[in-house]
């Protein structure tokens, strides 16, 4: 089997909901799994890619922050994120 964005993503989100379960509400889930973790892996990957492209990076993070802000994510949110992730 290919290991790829869509499982590193699975294995992490279930690790993140399996600790912080307050986080499960915000997300919206099809087939039982939750739709943006792919893209949350995908853009960790993109903005690696622009690392000597500074000025396409902060675009990019302003437009990704928005749609964060948008969806009730708060500077606490991040800290907890990191937590279980690492
Ligand atoms: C460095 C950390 C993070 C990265 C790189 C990241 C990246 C992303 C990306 C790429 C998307 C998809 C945006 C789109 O619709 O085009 C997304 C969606 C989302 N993110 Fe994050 N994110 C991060 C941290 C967080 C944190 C801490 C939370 C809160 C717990 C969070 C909550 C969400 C939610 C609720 C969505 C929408 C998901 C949905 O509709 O199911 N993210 N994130």
């Amino acid at each position: 089997m290919t290991y790829g964005a869509k499982e590193i993503a699975d294995t992490l989100y279930d690790y993140l909901f399996a600790n912080m379960p307050q986080f499960k509400s915000m997300f919206t889930m099809e087939n039982n799994r939750y739709v943006k973790g792919p893209l949350t892996v995908a853009a960790f990957s993109k903005v690696v890619g622009m690392l000597s492209q500074f000025d396409r990076i902060v675009p990019y993070m302003k437009k990704l922050g928005d749609i964060h802000i948008k969806r009730g994510v708060r500077r606490e949110h991040y800290e907890m994120f990191e937590t279980s992730f690492l």
